[in-house]
């Protein structure tokens, strides 16, 4: 993960590269550093924590640099601290490095490094690759752009990394393999980062860099070579992205701005695409391929944490609608395993960044086996994005807060859009109940807006239960990974322990917990199910359990019986996830508000997981 930032130019650079660390928080939080070259020589200033921290031991300080690299990250070799922190320094001091990704083989590299001498100051991987690119440099003589080439070719993992070389204060030396790298185009400068945020208030013209390029960078110049040191000709891209969809926007926090920007993200996820009114899906992905996608023998559902979920919702629609045999797959088993794949088997890869590596090494073993990679993404051109044979966006704008929620919700609209058209191909679905779906789908906007108006309701409810340890999310058929997801954001905000469980298999194991001090959640929206799950709330009050409910409108059996209702819109079963899940969001982020908690920046977590 971490996020990294360059510049070089004739601006100054820290102010640039603070600017844009704020920007890549949502990479990682647990340190962030800069290092500037000026007529004082080569400066390194990190510290332990989030970006604010390492500005104010800065304030004061003159930093004129027109050169700089830095960098805010989340831990993998060595804990978060001042010394782990990014840039590293090279043994002689000439050179400084900051590092998104893992080097694998850095312990063989390391012993060999400290049989010819070297020490280190960190327990990082970076510090490593770092003094092995120094080694070769010093010894052979030779530009350092060169050293970066041979050192990588024997580099094992992945890596973007930007070299700042303090004989050289004209020059970056950046290179990718596997992380993400955004190059910006301005006049007589150039920016880098991880994505295009930190960039675009200063140009709209980017290159995105590709595994096992270099890239030099001198402030009127732009050298893009492969490690063969054969010239690529940069492909310059205009960026279709504006300053206001990455700022907070009056809200107290992205995740809130975010929960509610949801009528507008569903609406534009459906715009273009559906209209109900003709009874037509326009999607040119699914349109190119449909021969493919109605033949599929299989379709499996490749994802990780929230997108994971909502490949779970799709299995439920997919198998009811298109008939096709479904298997979700968590990204990081499915790659390690030996999974069976046949030719005319379909993947599809949802991720809201399109960088998880897990995701991204999953499908592309799923694709040397013949499968066909169908995306759902998020970020346009992502690096799964790029993996993939075709797919769908979810346009839903730059995600920042860590907990994802607006792309969640986009994710199902797509996969929903998606299932209805191949169902419509293959003659699976009535011509009514297609209707119908599209009708269902267009009024959802409206019903998220609808249900965003209990955000009042819904914070007395999370003051009540703020205090509570453990919390029970339970729901059944296409509510089920709903249940999952509410369980999944309470964890990530707010650091209460909670489960999702299919509301029929609690009697298995986790009626133990039930007692008068646990909360249960049902998702309990009218559907096939719903007798049932009316059982289960009864069996969860007869142990005394608190039941809160997350219902549809008029619902009196249930309000009767739980402690707390939360009444939605009435909406059909299929469609319904897209709108049960938001009272789960805005519960999660007033808990996470109530306790005081950073909920953009949880512990420990981050938002764009580049290592496996
Ligand atoms: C991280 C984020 C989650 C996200 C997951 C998968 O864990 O914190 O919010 O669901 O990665 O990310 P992706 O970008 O592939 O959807």
């Amino acid at each position: 993960m971490c996020g990294i930032v360059a510049y070089i130019g004739h601006r100054e650079a820290y102010p640039v590269i603070l600017k844009g660390l704020k920007r890549l928080e949502y990479r990682g939080y647990d340190s962030a550093g800069v290092a500037l070259l000026d007529e004082t020589g080569l400066n390194v200033y990190k510290k332990k924590g989030k970006v604010a921290e390492m500005e104010d031991s800065l304030i004061g300080k003159a930093l004129p640099a027109k050169i700089g690299i830095g960098h805010t990250r989340w831990a993998t070799h060595g804990e978060p601290s001042d010394r782990n922190a990014h840039p590293h320094l090279s043994a002689s001091g000439k050179l400084a490095m900051i590092h998104n990704g893992i080097i694998e083989n850095y312990a063989q590299l390391k012993k060999e490094l400290v049989s010819k001498g070297y020490h280190f100051n960190s327990d990082t991987d970076t510090e490593v690759l770092l003094n092995f690119i120094e080694d070769i440099w010093l010894n052979n003589h030779c530009p350092l752009e060169e050293a970066v080439r041979i050192a990588l070719k024997r580099v094992v993992g992945a890596y973007v990394i930007v070299l700042l070389n303090s004989e050289d204060p004209d020059t970056l030396i950046a290179a990718r393999k596997g992380s993400p790298l955004v190059i910006g185009i301005g006049k007589n400068e150039h920016f880098l980062a991880s994505d295009a945020s930190p960039i675009i208030e200063y140009t709209k013209e980017v290159v995105y860099v590709n595994d096992y390029e270099l890239a030099i960078l001198r402030p009127d110049e732009l050298i893009l070579k492969n490690l063969g040191n054969e010239k690529i000709t940069p492909y310059i891209q205009k960026l279709d992205l504006e300053l206001s969809a990455i700022e907070k926007g009056g809200y107290d926090h992205f995740m809130l701005k975010e929960i509610f920007e949801q009528p507008q993200t569903i609406y534009d996820c459906l715009r273009g695409r559906l209209d109900a009114d003709k009874g037509t899906i326009v999607m040119r992905g699914v349109e190119n391929h449909l021969e493919q996608l109605m033949n599929a023998n299989r379709i499996i559902m490749v994802a990780c944490g929230t997108s994971w979920h909502a490949g779970l919702v799709a299995e439920y629609v997919f198998e009811e609608l298109c008939r096709i045999p479904v298997e979700v797959e968590y990204a990081s088993e499915f790659r390690y395993r030996n999974p069976v794949i046949h030719k005319g088997d379909i993947i599809m890869a949802i991720s809201q960044s399109g960088e998880t590596a897990d995701t991204l090494v999953a499908i592309e073993k799923a694709k040397e086996q013949g499968a066909f990679i169908f995306g759902v993404l998020n970020v346009v051109g992502s690096s799964i994005a790029r993996a993939s044979h075709s797919g769908a966006y979810t346009h839903a704008g730059p995600e920042i807060g860590v907990a994802s929620t607006k792309a969640f919700t986009a994710q199902l609209t797509v996969l929903m859009m998606v299932a209805l058209k191949i169902a419509a191909a293959k003659g699976t679905i009535s011509q009514e109940k297609y209707i119908h779906l599209l009708n269902e789908l267009h009024e959802v906007p409206e019903k998220v807006e609808i249900a965003l108006e209990l955000n009042d309701r819904i914070k007395e409810i999370a003051a009540k239960y703020a205090d509570t340890h453990d919390v029970l999310y339970l729901g059944r058929g296409y509510n089920f990974p709903v249940a999952l997801e509410g369980a999944l954001k309470l964890k990530e905000i707010s650091y209460i322990h909670a489960e999702g469980y299919p509301a029929a298999e609690m009697k298995h194991g986790p009626i133990a917990l039930v007692d008068e001090t646990l909360p249960v959640i049902f998702v309990a929206t009218k559907d096939s199910y719903h007798e049932k799950i009316v059982s289960n709330i009864q069996e969860i009050k007869a142990r005394k359990g608190k039941v809160i409910a997350i219902v549809t409108e008029g619902d009196e059996m249930i309000s009767s019986l739980a402690d707390d209702t939360i009444e939605l819109p009435a909406a059909d079963e299929i469609i319904a996830p897209i709108i049960s899940v938001i009272p789960l969001q805005l519960l999660a982020y007033y808990i996470g508000v109530y306790k005081g908690l950073d909920v953009d920046k949880p512990r420990n977590l981050a938002k764009s997981v580049t290592v496996e």
